[in-house]
């Protein structure tokens, strides 16, 4: 799902990131001089701007994925980037003063033990923080995918929808798990971001390329079936002509590492 090419990433979901970055950087604290990780990520839309708010020397980043591992070090030169996972994260006991993950922990096997490798790797009194999207609410791009999918193939997309198969989407499920994970004073909260695009053609290319579940749903469908959808999506849309806007609703948990 996420060996496709950065560049098809950023042109999809990825065009949220670098604003819902902003945004989940200032609800952790992240100051200058801290020491910062970022978890899952990705092509590096999170990364950078930890490294603009700490210093490039200051900041790590860690992504199972090889293409976006490659694309993050040439986005965030300096930064140390390691090809991993959050289940087992190879750095030491307290390293870092904030560890945040974006958009991650759905994709985790075990999210669980990420969330114990995350508090692992920062300090005591240190800040873990990360978000999900509203899958099955305010995330625009996808609800309204899979509402089009859905209409055309009710019992084929049911299981596939990420409202029912994404564990993290509201933020009691959220909270949880930063609270099972031992983190303290945890606060959860909402964040909402906008994409713009130049038409639909430019929303919908992406998705014959099968990034994450919608994109890998989307590739999977011969020619007519992928050709209903697209004008179904649009249909969900609005029939837009010309340039548009979306707004994206993500949750977010910020928690504390305890003594
Ligand atoms: C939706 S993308 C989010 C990427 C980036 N954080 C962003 O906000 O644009 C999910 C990311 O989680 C990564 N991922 C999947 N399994 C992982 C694991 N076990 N540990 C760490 N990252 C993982 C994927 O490779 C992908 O880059």
């Amino acid at each position: 799902m996420f060996t496709a090419p950065a560049a098809a990433y950023d042109q999809f979901v990825g065009r949220y990131s670098p604003a819902l970055a902003r945004a989940l950087c200032a609800a952790a604290g992240v100051t200058s001089g801290q020491r910062a990780l970022d978890v899952g990520c990705g092509s590096g839309a999170l990364l950078e701007v930890l490294a603009e708010l700490c210093g490039p020397e200051n900041v790590a980043g860690i992504d199972p994925s090889e293409p976006f591992v490659e694309a993050t070090r040439v986005r965030v030169p300096g930064a140390r980037v390691e090809v991993g996972s959050a289940e087992a994260l190879p750095f030491a006991d307290g390293e870092f003063d904030a560890t945040l993950s974006q958009l991650v922990v759905n994709f985790l096997t075990d999210p669980d033990q990420g969330l114990r490798e995350m508090s692992r790797v920062t300090r005591s009194g240190g800040v873990v923080a990360g978000c999900v999207w509203d899958y099955g609410g305010e995330m625009t791009l996808l609800r309204t995918f899979w509402d089009a999918a859905a209409a055309l193939d009710p019992e084929g997309v049911e299981p596939l929808m990420e409202t029912y198969t994404m564990r993290f989407a509201r933020p009691d499920e959220l909270g949880d798990l930063w609270r099972s994970a031992g983190l303290e004073d945890v606060d959860v909260a909402p964040i909402v971001v906008h994409a713009s695009y130049d038409d639909f053609e430019d929303l919908w290319a992406p998705f014959p390329i099968g990034v994450g579940p919608a994109g890998a749903y989307a590739a999977s469908l011969g020619g007519e079936a992928q050709a209903a959808l697209r004008d179904e999506y649009r249909r969900n849309l609005g029939d837009p002509e010309g340039p548009f806007t979306l707004s994206a609703r993500a949750w977010r948990a910020v928690g504390r590492v305890g003594a």
